[in-house]
């Protein structure tokens, strides 16, 4: 029995630990350590997460709170993503400085550049403080009184909270849709500055074409540094600060990886719905994920064009497009997976044994009725949920100008509680229009909203508008809101494009958002119970809380796949192939002549392969998201093998069905990365402060 029962966990633990997970560091110990070290890792929990000494997690940083970054060098050297530092690659860049296209290094420090509104943060510490949080909230509770009172729970624990210095911060974020929640001590990094960044050729290699695709050939990195104040501490900007001094860096491994390695990424992955039911999947994939991808097709054709003919419109719009292509392209390829793995169909058969077992278990009455509840729920939904997904598409993501007419909106709202919120909202929103204004071009806008609106609005629209309005222009837009705030209220309401767009925005906030909040509220009290259930129901070791931008840790091994009939993709791409691709002149192709110069020459150092060529990227069965971009890929013993930065086209459906057989997520090798700071850009410098390793006694 005993024998059987070893053999039995074994069995589970050998299957499961294929299946993805995203979990939480400080609760590795258990299953997790035992998963990790049968795929061949090394590390202990402790290793990983440690409050007492340094461990891991010490050296990576939530990336501006939306990618991830890792310290790499004892003098605070930050890598994440290249597609993660765009937005201050291009705030650097002009037409004469085109780091974008140019790339960027700085060879001392001093050149290093210092960049506004950019933060770094560390977790220091994770404790469960469900009790606290939810301590009072009962189920007959609505969602609103549960929802305030939980606020106020949290705001008391926050508030009393002492076990942290005084420069550090709390944060407390719901796991397991509410079931569980986690207080965060962390600290946050503000003088964050550019270091280096390969060209658009490099970082950004194959650009849309290659984006969410595999075999891939993307240097998808840059690199930063964290400075502190002489007490190695936080600090804003000054000239006086010096590098950081982390805790821990990630030494970086020379010997690459094979197919079979293990693989373990850590970061900060931000949303997935790995249990929802089949109902809401069918109504993302089939109802609301289609009417904003035809939105972002037809706004992409306009903003590719007029960037195609014109270099400043490039650098100005190229921080946007990149961001509406990226989605645009993900939903279409998570559309194709859910389908062609018969997502929907497996949810509802889950569901079936679900039922079956629940009432097997006699917990018909406690749970009986969550299904039913979803479908009567998600029906009530659906049309909110597509039209409001639509209007924030069309009046706030794509056309620039109606997203300054939602801002003027909130203004005139705001004008109605008195001058104080007034003026408070009047800052906010010149600080939204400088901000939109610099990368703003009117013709471009005008003909994305003469491309969209007819997808949002039956009715025949005249864009007319677009020729008297105050709002294309900063300086006659800033002259329209001075003054008191009747008079500015006035002047906004006989603006040509707020006199066309205000309708639109009040119907939002009249009908669109509370009924879709009111909605959602009552769906997430499902949910909640349903999360509750299925782990009740059908108990098993293989829940993990859904992604919320917390520190989590996944692990695979490096594996290949096949995307269809008769094709299997390898799991490592070399240098060879970007050279394949190379299309002189072509706008996503191109390879810089230095590039080919040192292919051609095979001068590639230390960083080659046993077989001689340069690995650049490779891919693995860890489980990430959006957020996860810049985490690094770390081996058995914790050093530095790649950097995280996408995932496979057919698997981009696992934010909501991870399937081990084709998720894949995408990694530059880090021996490319080496290699293009080394041989390509001559900033041997940053090789020199790393710490170069061979765990595999490889040399
Ligand atoms: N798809 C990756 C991620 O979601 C990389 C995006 C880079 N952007 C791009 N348009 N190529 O972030
Ligand atoms: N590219 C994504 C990011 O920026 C990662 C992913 O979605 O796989 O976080």
């Amino acid at each position: 029995m005993k024998i059987l029962k070893i053999l039995l966990l074994f069995i589970t633990v050998s299957v499961s630990a294929q299946q993805g997970g995203m979990w939480i560091p400080s609760l590795l110990k258990g299953m997790n350590e035992a998963e990790m070290k049968q795929l061949g890792g090394k590390l202990s929990a402790k290793d990983i997460y440690d409050v007492n000494k340094s461990s891991l997690k010490d050296a990576i940083g939530h990336f501006n709170g939306g990618c991830t970054s890792e310290v790499i060098s004892p003098k605070g050297l930050l890598l994440t993503n290249h597609h993660c530092g765009f937005g201050q690659i291009q705030s650097h860049s002009s037409v004469e400085n085109d780091y974008l296209k140019d790339g960027f290094w700085a060879m001392s420090l001093d050149q290093e550049l210092p960049n506004k509104n950019l933060e770094v943060t560390f977790i220091v510490r994770i404790e469960d403080v469900t009790k606290q949080i939810l301590n009072g909230v009962t189920d007959t509770m609505s969602p609103q009184e549960t929802q305030s009172l939980i606020q106020k729970n949290t705001n008391a624990l926050q508030k009393g909270y002492t076990n942290k210095e005084t420069w550090q911060d709390t944060k407390v974020k719901a796991f397991f849709k509410g079931n569980q929640y986690f207080l965060f001590v962390t600290e946050s990094f503000k003088d964050i500055r550019l270091v280096g960044a390969p060209p658009s050729s490099i970082g950004k290699f194959g650009s849309d074409t290659d984006n969410w695709v595999f075999p891939r050939h993307t240097g998808d990195f840059s690199l930063f540094r964290i400075y502190a104040d002489k007490n190695n501490r936080p600090a804003e900007y000054s000239k006086d600060n010096i590098p950081y001094t982390p805790k821990h860096f990630l030494p970086v491994s020379l010997d690459g990886i094979e197919e079979g390695d293990f693989t373990m990424v850590f970061g900060f992955p931000g949303r997935t719905n790995e249990y929802l039911p089949a109902v809401a999947v069918e109504q993302i994939t089939q109802k609301v994920n289609p009417t904003n991808i035809k939105i972002r097709e037809e706004a992409l054709k306009v903003m590719d064009a007029a960037m195609k003919a014109n270099d400043e419109i490039r650098i100005q719009y190229a921080s946007k497009q990149a961001r509406i292509a990226n989605y645009w392209k993900k939903w279409i390829g998570e559309n194709q997976g859910i389908e062609k793995s018969n997502a929907i169909a497996k949810k509802q058969k889950l569901e079936e044994q679900f039922t079956a077992e629940m009432k097997k278990k006699g917990l018909a009455k406690k749970y009986g009725t969550i299904l039913t509840e979803f479908d009567r729920l998600y029906s009530k939904f659906e049309p909110y949920a597509v039209k409001r997904s639509n209007f924030i598409e069309v009046f706030y993501r794509n056309s620039e100008l109606m997203h300054m007419m939602f801002r003027l909106y909130q203004l005139e709202q705001a004008a109605a509680k008195g001058d104080e919120v007034f003026n408070k909202q009047r800052d906010y929103v010149i600080s939204q229009l400088t901000r939109i204004h610099k990368d703003f071009n009117a013709e471009v806008d005008r003909g994305i909203f003469d491309a969209i609106i007819p997808l949002y609005e039956a009715n025949k629209i005249s864009s007319k508008f677009y020729e008297h309005t105050a709002f294309t222009n900063l300086s006659a837009g800033m002259k329209v809101l001075k003054g008191k705030a009747k008079k500015v209220v006035e002047s906004i309401n006989k603006d040509s494009a707020y006199i066309f767009a205000k309708p639109y925005i009040a119907q939002f906030y009249s009908d669109l958002e509370p009924n879709y909040q009111n909605i959602n509220g009552e769906i997430a009290k499902v949910q909640k119970q349903y999360m509750k259930a299925l782990m009740e129901v059908l108990p098993s070791d293989k829940y993990y809380p859904d992604a919320n931008s917390t520190l989590r840790v996944t692990y695979g091994q490096v594996n290949g796949y096949a995307p269809r009939d008769a094709v299997y993709y390898n799991p490592v791409t070399y240098l060879d192939g970007v050279i394949e691709k190379y299309v002189p002149g072509d706008y996503e192709f191109d390879v810089p002549e230095k590039l080919i110069s040192l292919y051609k020459s095979k001068d590639y150092g230390q960083y080659a392969d046993s077989n001689g060529k340069v690995p650049v990227c490779f891919i693995g069965t860890n489980h990430t998201t959006g957020g996860n971009s810049g985490s690094p890929a770390l081996d058995a013993h914790g050093n530095l093998i790649g950097l995280n930065f996408d995932r496979v086209w057919e698997g981009t459906m696992s934010d909501m069905n991870y399937d081990p057989e084709i998720c894949r997520n995408i990694m530059v090798d880090a021996r490319y990365i080496l290699f293009i700071i080394d041989k390509y850009a001559g900033a041997n410098r940053l090789i020199e402060e790393m710490k170069l390793v061979h765990p595999k006694n490889k040399k």
